[in-house]
């Protein structure tokens, strides 16, 4: 039997028969202001305090204080939970070595959930695609290793439509080496199907197949309905 991760979204763990794969590496893509870091919070907030699990949160575009204040608006109060769960900022030009670091945060800390936010400015300041490509590819290795459920987050210019060419991650190569591939989408136009979660894929799972409508409101993400 699989064990299963609880994502924290209401409504969502029913449409992946449960949850995550425990110790599986997921992309989480979507456009800007989808809502990529309110999921990857909510994630790690509900896995300390519903399951006194250990959340590392590696930011790379907002500092521990923003991302703590925005949280506290959907009544996510990491200080009640600052034991269980460690952020880590690191600005993307300021990162030399980001693998070696991680690994020693891992190995010291030893969290059950991991999220890194994002993968694609980590790897934005590297010379080019191959060596972005190659720092991508040992990162999720690395993961994979890892006895953690981790999130990665994707920035794309338009959540995987048609506008966008279909793209589900910025370098292509992403959402064929991990386990996972969950998209945001955000129509901006208002309604209840304005925001949408969709799960491309994610193995070992029969998951729902098309768009799920979510909203953001005061407690955070919630998936509206699902289709079975
Ligand atoms: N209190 C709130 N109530 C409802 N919606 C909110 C609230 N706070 C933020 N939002 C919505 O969430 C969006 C931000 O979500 P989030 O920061 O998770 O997006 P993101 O995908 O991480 O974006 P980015 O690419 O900029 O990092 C805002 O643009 C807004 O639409
Ligand atoms: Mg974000």
């Amino acid at each position: 039997m699989i064990k299963r991760i609880s994502t924290g979204i209401p409504g969502f763990d029913k449409a992946i028969k449960g949850g995550l794969v425990d110790n599986s590496v997921n992309l989480l893509s979507g456009g800007t202001g989808t809502g990529k870091s309110i999921f990857s919070l909510q994630f790690l907030f509900n896995g300390a305090k519903e399951f006194k699990e250990k959340g590392l949160y590696i930011s790379l575009e907002e500092p521990e204080e923003q991302l703590k204040a925005e949280a506290k608006e959907f009544g996510f109060d990491f200080d009640k939970v600052s034991k269980k769960v460690k952020f880590v900022y690191m600005p993307p030009y300021g990162v030399v070595n980001f693998l070696d670091p991680l690994i020693r945060q891992i190995e010291r800390f030893k969290p059950d959930r991991i999220v890194i936010d994002s993968l694609t400015a980590l790897v934005m300041p590297l010379e080019d695609d191959y060596e972005r490509k190659k720092e991508i590819f040992g990162i999720i290795q690395t993961l994979k290793k890892l006895k953690c459920t981790s999130i990665l987050t994707s920035e794309i210019p338009n959540s995987g439509d048609e506008e966008s060419g279909g793209k589900f991650s910025r370098f292509g190569v992403e959402e064929f080496l991990c386990d996972g591939l969950i998209l945001l989408h955000y129509a901006g136009i208002g309604g209840e199907s304005d925001r949408a979660v969709r799960v491309v894929k994610m193995r070992q799972t029969n998951h729902t197949k098309g768009p799920i409508s979510m909203t953001i409101g005061k407690s955070g993400i919630r998936v509206l309905k699902t289709k079975y």
